[in-house]
């Protein structure tokens, strides 16, 4: 299917999804959210899909925020209807099942930096800037940002971003891990492409199992969360995958994992 603000490229095992409103900053209007919802779907159901990079087009900007042209003139029911549909995509991302890389050369403002804490990793230039700078529209974050922000970096910071509005630079957001990595802006895409390769190399299955513990367990009381992580565990027993990362281990050779 044909996106209006998406494209979509697929090179060795890695699906790199790239929002593509650039002069917009990659706002996040209803269109945009809808198509981020059905590539996700895709991604999920197409087994050659390993991995996912999540970009903004442009130098400036991943993703602004959501569309304040749009907000602007909502109506409440309209307004909990978009702020659903933003929770439900990204929801979709945090329980893909495949491991999602947002790559942030620049802004991931509001509904941006919800888009990109629903990732798994966040890999951003030294010029980028994340923050919550909704309250300076006389708003709050409505995709479940309030939520994902005080359990990644804690509700001290959490309240101090959203309360205030603003936006914290590159080495701010590493240290409380809102970006898991942060390189010179020349070196970001080979990071994330590097980064993108080794996840589409790994075991699929050991990753969903990963990602359901962490992320599903973590959520989860510790009993659950442990619980989670057993059966995962026990999977991977099943899988060809196993066999051969653990013989090539005794076999001193480099693992082929093929998702079997
Ligand atoms: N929604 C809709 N349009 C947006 C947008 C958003 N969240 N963020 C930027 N844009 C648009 C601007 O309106 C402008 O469009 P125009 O050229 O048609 O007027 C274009 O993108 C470029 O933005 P501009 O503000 O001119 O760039 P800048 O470099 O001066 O400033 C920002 C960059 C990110 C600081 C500024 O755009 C900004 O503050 N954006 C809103 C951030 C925000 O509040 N997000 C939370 C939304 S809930």
């Amino acid at each position: 299917m044909a996106f209006r603000n998406l494209s979509s490229r697929d090179r060795d095992g890695v699906r790199t999804l790239t929002i593509e409103r650039p002069d917009k900053l990659n706002a996040l209007n209803r269109e945009t959210i809808g198509e981020l919802a059905i590539a996700f779907t895709q991604a999920r159901h197409d087994d050659a899909v390993r991995a996912v990079v999540l970009a903004g087009s442009g130098e400036k900007a991943f993703v602004a925020g959501a569309d304040i042209a749009e907000l602007t003139a909502m109506s409440p029911v309209q307004a909990q209807a978009f702020s659903r549909a933003g929770q439900q995509m990204m929801r979709g991302i945090e329980t893909l099942g495949k491991p999602v890389v947002a790559r942030i050369q620049g802004f991931a403002l509001g509904g941006g930096l919800e888009l990109a804490m629903s990732c798994h990793l966040r890999i951003g230039s030294e010029k980028a800037k994340l923050g919550l700078p909704e309250i300076t529209l006389g708003l709050l974050p409505g995709f479940a940002g309030t939520q994902r922000i005080a359990r990644l970096a804690g509700r001290a910071a959490a309240l101090e971003l959203a309360l205030l509005g603003k936006p914290v630079d590159a080495a701010r957001a590493h240290a409380l891990g809102l970006l898991t990595r942060v390189v010179a802006p020349e070196a970001l895409d080979a990071e994330v492409e590097a980064v993108a390769s080794q996840l589409a190399a790994s075991a699929p299955h050991a990753l969903a199992g990963i990602l359901d513990a962490i992320v599903l367990g973590g959520e989860a009381a510790f009993e659950q969360g442990a619980d989670y992580e057993s059966k995962a565990f026990a999977v991977c027993f099943s899988t060809a995958d196993m066999r051969e990362g653990t013989a090539a281990f005794l076999e001193r050779r480099k693992p082929v994992f093929t998702g079997a």
